[in-house]
């Protein structure tokens, strides 16, 4: 399990504390199905049910696709793909030379950044898994077209073949398409939302084709939603969720989200969408932000340090990297870093951790440290499994409902009628 430690921002709470039976209700709430949402709950179970099921397939698929394909294009937004990306950008930011190249379409609208994906694959044999659960969204919509056709120009019939469908099991327009097409399928789980279903088919596949070792993941997924349904302010995801709730409630309404590993970038956006879409609404919510240290301290850091104190920073901390990096000795010190000669990075970079962390809560700025053992299949199980349970512990607190997201619709009925979308 991870680790949650408060003690950077116990200063900046009420005597009474974050509210431990607030947390205990919530968490009730939800895995007795009694709070609002409570039919998008299958995700407390979804890595049992994943391995029982649908895991064979997935593996096989990805075998497939990385035996005869230099390629994959994921296509899919929002929950349908940031969870993928974030575990194949922290897991595998450097590709092996068997490894296909996974490139992401379909999550926005620029004609640009999508003829860019299209030179970027070139002449490469490649498959698409399209990922929708609705199967209606337009961004991903209009990317399938494209790359439907550039996959019928390049293997003519065979094209079906080359196309993955991650959607719903039994209705809308890609499902349809699908059957109609004969394209091999994988299930969105009818009570699981997009931003919590990084643990079924719409980011293992991803993951596996990208050679990350799904069944660990699974595995320990299946291990820690065991050991998060600890019920006692030991259990983490309590923790993190009374804690940023008690300093909701004192003014603090931004959360940053800090790593000091680069790789970690797109496990803060998909953490911001899970908490930014879980959280606000009703005209309340934290507002998710994240910040990639140390580079954003020569950027944010003046921000963080001496802006409006309505900051929590939460780091999110790996305990060893992944690699040794000792510092090399230099004769004549020419730059002066001797000082640091034969001194690791890793431990440089914890240093620089602490002096950070310290210099931050003396600004006026609560630390929440969130430590994960490791940067493997294990430790990005454990993160996921924690950050969903406590967001939905969080939500249930703040009184909303962690699983519906009805202000996303506003854009798209203004969009579709400007577009002149028939019945709009
Ligand atoms: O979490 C969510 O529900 C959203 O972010 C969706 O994942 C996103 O809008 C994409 O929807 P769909 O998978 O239906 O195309």
């Amino acid at each position: 399990m991870v680790r949650v430690d408060l003690s950077g921002a116990a200063a900046f709470f009420d005597p009474a504390g974050p509210d431990y039976a607030a947390a205990a209700k919530a968490h009730r709430d939800l895995v007795d199905g009694t709070g609002a949402g409570s039919e998008f709950t299958g995700w407390l179970n979804l890595p049992a049910r994943i391995k029982d099921g649908e895991l064979k397939s997935i593996l096989a698929a990805a075998q497939k696709i990385r035996s005869r394909s230099k390629a994959l294009v994921v296509i899919g937004i929002g929950g349908s793909y940031l969870g993928a990306k974030g575990a194949i950008e922290l897991l595998r930011p450097v590709p092996s030379e068997d490894d296909p190249m996974i490139l992401f379409a379909g999550n926005g609208l620029s004609p640009d950044a999508l003829t860019d994906i299209i030179e970027k694959l070139g002449d490469r044999d490649f498959d698409v898994n399209v990922i929708s659960k609705s199967g209606t969204t337009l961004e991903p919509a209009i990317a399938f077209r494209v790359f439907r056709k550039l996959l019928r120009d390049k293997y003519g019939a065979a094209a079906k073949k080359h196309i993955f469908a991650t959607t719903d099991s039994a209705k809308g327009v890609l499902k349809s398409m699908a059957d109609a097409e004969g394209w091999e399928c994988f299930v969105v789980p009818d009570d699981v939302g997009g931003r919590y279903s990084v643990l079924s088919a719409v980011g293992l596949l991803p993951m596996a084709v990208a050679g990350i070792d799904v069944k660990a993941v699974v595995n320990r997924a299946i291990e820690e939603l065991k050991a998060l349904d600890l019920r006692s302010p030991e259990n983490p995801a309590w923790q993190y969720a009374a804690a940023r709730q008690h300093l909701y409630g004192r003014g603090r309404g931004i959360e940053i989200l800090a790593c000091y590993e680069p790789s970690f970038r797109f496990m803060a956006e998909w953490w911001k969408q899970l908490y930014g879409e879980s959280e606000g609404k009703n005209g309340i919510g934290i507002y998710p932000a994240s910040v990639e240290l140390t580079a954003d301290l020569h950027s944010m850091g003046q921000y963080i340090q001496d802006g409006p104190r309505t900051l929590i920073e939460t780091v999110v901390s790996f305990d060893k990297p992944r690699h040794a990096f000792p510092l090399p000795f230099e004769m004549g010190d020419p730059d002066g870093l001797n000082y640091l000669a034969g001194k690791d990075l890793g431990d440089i970079c914890a240093t620089a951790a602490e002096a950070v962390k310290s210099a931050h809560i003396s600004g006026g700025v609560p630390n929440i440290v969130i430590s994960v053992p490791s940067r493997d299949e294990a430790g990005f199980a454990a993160l996921v499994c924690f950050f969903e349970v406590a967001c939905a512990i969080s939500g249930y607190m703040s009184g909303v409902n962690p699983f519906d997201q009805p202000g996303v619709e506003a854009y798209k009925k203004n969009m579709f009628r400007l577009l002149g979308k028939p019945g709009t």
